[in-house]
């Protein structure tokens, strides 16, 4: 190992001293240089396009500015050359040669704003052009670094957009065409030594939606997967100890300019609901909640519409409300919490088995609250307890609402501690588990013995 490689390793991630902070990175700046080969013209055209994309530019920020910054290694992560239909393709299908690889030479598509359902599943395409994006300069911000050579690779990306490829071909539409490309996708990932040498625990595989790659997943189950929640999924293939839970990408805008002069007596409403009432499975709570909540003092409980005008109506009254419920969908999870949280309006989170986001890094108590089905359903209980939170506790709880509210902006390009960035920290945290278990199935020579 060279110096730099071994000063790389030495730094120790969560409480390095900023001396050695320097030193590290002094020593690897060389390498932010050398690796890039864009021309100018690439480079204009990937920063027109993260302008038209809605966000500053921050390009160089991160390696100067320091504030906080993650020293941590970067995460090195390899991306499959798969097809771009199944990936970036799938947003420009009139697209020719969709049997080619993406190259460095193009700018991803903007992801669009049309059909709107499905933007709540689209950390997919995060992740990739994440991956894609080897620009100069913005490494300090960024917790992975894309690299070309698989030996190099700590975990492996895989390009398939099964949240999209699901919406797009459920059984509205023609499902067996969905169960094709899958399949296709299914056997490229296993016909890749590197997918045989670890049976696929460093593989990445997002299936954000609840049916996504619901026909082969079965069979990837080692990998880790990104997902909303493990409602619809069996313990054996998806579980919380290898997978990764990411946010929805939120459909309501961000409130930017919240800062009133009386934030808590600004918002008039106590509790704000406005969604689909009536939803399958563990959805049932909701109906059950509109009869003991509906034209109760100080809550809006209401069918919510699903166009333009909806989503106006439920941005005011979060951004109106002191509180805002959040039962399951029809899953534990839903998209509602993301809005609720990009509206900086407390979550009352009503879903027993939810689970959330980087809960190692977050503790959701102290900015959502968190209550039974049981209790909840009490008639006057759930009421009586928002309306015994006094103001210091709600400006306390709603300070940090804003504080963290950025962990759940999807964005390119991706900012410090971003959803993106995020995700990458959660995934290079089971790295070292990963390689510990690998390392010890190289060299055992019998079946584990104590099954470890
Ligand atoms: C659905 O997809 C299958 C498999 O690709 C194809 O054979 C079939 O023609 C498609 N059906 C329709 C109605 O498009
Ligand atoms: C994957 O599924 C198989 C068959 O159900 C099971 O034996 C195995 O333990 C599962 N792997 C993981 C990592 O859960
Ligand atoms: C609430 O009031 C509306 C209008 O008066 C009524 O239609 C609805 O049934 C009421 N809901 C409940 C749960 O009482
Ligand atoms: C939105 O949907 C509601 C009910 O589904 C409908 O009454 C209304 O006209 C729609 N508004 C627009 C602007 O499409
Ligand atoms: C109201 O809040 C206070 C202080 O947090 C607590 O001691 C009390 O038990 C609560 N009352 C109810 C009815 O929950």
């Amino acid at each position: 190992m060279d110096l730099k490689g071994r000063i790389f390793r030495g730094c120790v991630c969560s409480i390095i001293l900023m001396g050695a902070a320097a030193v590290c990175l002094s020593l690897m700046f060389p390498v932010f240089f050398a690796e890039t080969s864009l021309s100018d013209k690439v480079l204009a055209q990937w920063l027109m396009w993260s302008r038209s994309s809605g966000t500053t530019d921050d390009i160089g920020r991160g390696l100067i500015s320091g504030d906080g910054r993650d020293d941590c290694p970067q995460l090195k992560v390899h991306v499959y050359d798969f097809p771009r239909r199944f990936h970036l393709g799938m947003l420009k299908q009139t697209e020719l040669d969709q049997d080619l690889p993406w190259s460095d030479e193009e700018v991803p598509p903007p992801w669009p704003e049309k059909p709107v359902r499905n933007i709540g599943h689209n950390v997919e395409y995060w992740m990739l052009v994440d991956l894609l994006d080897i620009r100069e300069g913005r490494r300090g911000d960024r917790v992975v670094i894309r690299v070309r050579d698989p030996e190099e690779a700590e975990l492996f990306f895989v390009p398939f957009f099964s949240s999209l490829c699901f919406n797009r071909f459920d059984y509205h539409t023609n499902e067996s065409q969905g169960k094709v490309i899958q399949g296709e996708v299914a056997t490229l990932v296993m016909e890749s030594p590197y997918w045989k040498r670890s049976g696929g625990e460093d593989h990445i595989i997002p299936i954000h939606h609840p049916n996504a790659f619901s026909y082969f997943r079965d069979l990837l189950n080692a990998s880790i997967f990104i997902v909303s929640d493990f409602g619809r999924k069996v313990p054996e293939v998806s579980s919380l100890k290898k997978d990764v839970v990411a946010p929805y990408n939120h459909i309501l805008p961000t409130y930017e300019d919240d800062n009133p002069a009386d934030p808590f007596n600004s918002r008039k409403t106590l509790l704000f609901f406005q969604g689909t009432i009536k939803r399958k499975d563990d959805g049932i709570v909701r109906t059950k909640l509109a009869n003991i909540l509906q034209n109760q003092t100080g809550v809006h409980f209401e069918q919510g519409m699903k166009n333009e005008t909806g989503f106006k109506q439920a941005s005011v009254g979060m951004r109106n409300s002191k509180f805002c419920l959040d039962p399951a969908g029809d899953t534990p999870s839903s998209c509602r919490l993301f809005d609720v949280i990009a509206s900086h309006c407390i979550p009352v989170i009503i879903s027993d088995r939810i689970e959330l986001p980087y809960e190692d890094d977050l503790d959701y108590s102290s900015f959502a609250l968190f209550y039974s089905v049981e209790d909840s359903l009490q008639p006057g209980w759930l009421l009586s307890q928002l309306r015994n939170i006094s103001q210091v506790q709600w400006l306390k709880m709603w300070t940090r609402l804003k504080e963290v509210s950025h962990h759940f902006e999807y964005q390119f390009p991706s900012r410090r501690n971003d959803a993106v960035n995020m995700i990458w920290k959660q995934l290079r945290r089971k790295v070292p588990a990963i390689k510990l278990r690998m390392h010890r199935k190289q060299r055992l020579r019998i079946a584990d013995w104590w099954n470890w």
